[in-house]
């Protein structure tokens, strides 16, 4: 049994704050955070606009491109560190949205690393025949637990949503689907990266905190070892690997992790530049942006990566 990638799709809500306006409400530049970090721009979720309705919108494009309907679905799994609400799950308010009232549909947590953590469960229930047909979603609006005085979290992040439908493949002929996932946390840096509130400490949502040059240099060594061990688990060689979809959380990073495993630079899909840090759906918006033009194709082979609060990290390697 395999698990297949059946189509992708994502979502933009339509508002872009670029850097010159976010400069005239905390003291920054558009110089100090292209140099810093690679973004120019970040999309913002309109009053009235949820994580949820982001996920519906990428779900159902990748629906569409997937060539199935909703009612095909019996699994949703949604990755994501801002819920519309504390319960039910975003993954039962998504479900409703699509009009689906059978199968299972549940919330993960491993904020920016979500994706990836998500793909390893939707992987495994898909195999072990617990579903059929899964929609694995990446949403968020990190712009709600955004404190828009703190200049050192807030030109970081954007809103975003982006999904996949994967499905359970018992065909021997097929040669596409997930080879290998890989996924690691170390809960002693949790204070490096984190939210100061939530219902059982605070009753209130909280704010981003970040040490950010701190969670760097965990990320570049942590993401480098957790795609060299995703690739040797799957008997792969990174130099087979034709694209690498990492989260986009600052462009240094990916530079710093390409030069570490000596990928050419045009291997990597970057979009730091046009959505910012958006998590969850980091991952499957910049692989939807690279599918759609043309760049990933079927039958490449593709590894994603992602870190993380908690710290989380991960890879995951499948043929496309
Ligand atoms: O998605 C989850 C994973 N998250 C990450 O991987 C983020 C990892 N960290 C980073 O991307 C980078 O550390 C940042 C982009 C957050 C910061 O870049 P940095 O090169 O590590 O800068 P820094 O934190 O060491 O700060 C350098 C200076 C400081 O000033 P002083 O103390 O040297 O005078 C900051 O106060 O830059 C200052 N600074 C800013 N200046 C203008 C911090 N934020 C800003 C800002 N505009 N927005």
């Amino acid at each position: 049994m395999r698990s297949v990638i059946k189509g992708i799709g994502s979502y933009l809500p339509e508002h872009v704050l670029t850097n010159e306006e976010l400069s005239k409400k905390v003291e920054t530049s558009d110089a100090w955070i292209r140099e810093r970090t690679g973004i120019g721009q970040r999309h913002v979720a309109a009053e009235g606009e949820f994580t949820s309705d982001l996920g519906i919108a990428a779900a159902k494009a990748a629906l569409l491109d997937a060539g199935m309907d909703a009612q095909d679905i019996d699994l949703i799994v949604v990755a994501t560190t801002t819920p519309d609400y504390t319960f039910p799950s975003t993954a039962t308010i998504i479900q409703e949205g699509l009009g689906i009232h059978h199968g299972a549909a549940f919330d993960i947590q491993a904020v920016c690393s979500g994706f990836i953590y998500g793909m390893t469960v939707v992987d495994s229930l898909l195999k072990t025949g617990t579903a059929k047909n899964a929609l694995l979603i990446g949403a968020e609006t990190f712009s709600r637990i955004l404190d828009w005085e703190d200049r050192t979290t807030c030109v970081l992040f954007g809103d975003g949503a982006g999904a996949m439908v994967m499905s359970a493949s018992e065909d021997e002929a097929e040669t596409a689907g997930v080879m290998n996932t890989f996924v690691r946390s170390d809960g002693a840096h949790c204070k490096l990266l984190y939210v100061d509130g939530g219902p059982s400490r605070t009753q209130t949502v909280g704010h981003v905190r970040m040490v950010g040059n701190q969670v760097f240099k965990y990320a570049v060594k942590d993401i480098s070892a957790a795609m060299t061990a995703c690739a040797e688990g799957a008997g792969v060689s990174i130099d087979d690997v034709n694209w690498f979809v990492p989260h986009q959380a600052n462009q240094r990073i990916l530079n710093g992790v390409a030069k570490r495993l000596k990928l050419r630079p045009e291997q990597v899909i970057s979009t730091v530049e046009f959505h910012a840090n958006t998590s969850a759906a980091s991952v499957p918006l910049a692989m939807d942006t690279a599918v759609k033009d043309g760049r990933i194709k079927r039958g490449d082979l593709v590894m994603l990566e992602a870190f993380g609060g908690g710290f989380t990290w991960g890879a995951a390697l499948f043929r496309y």
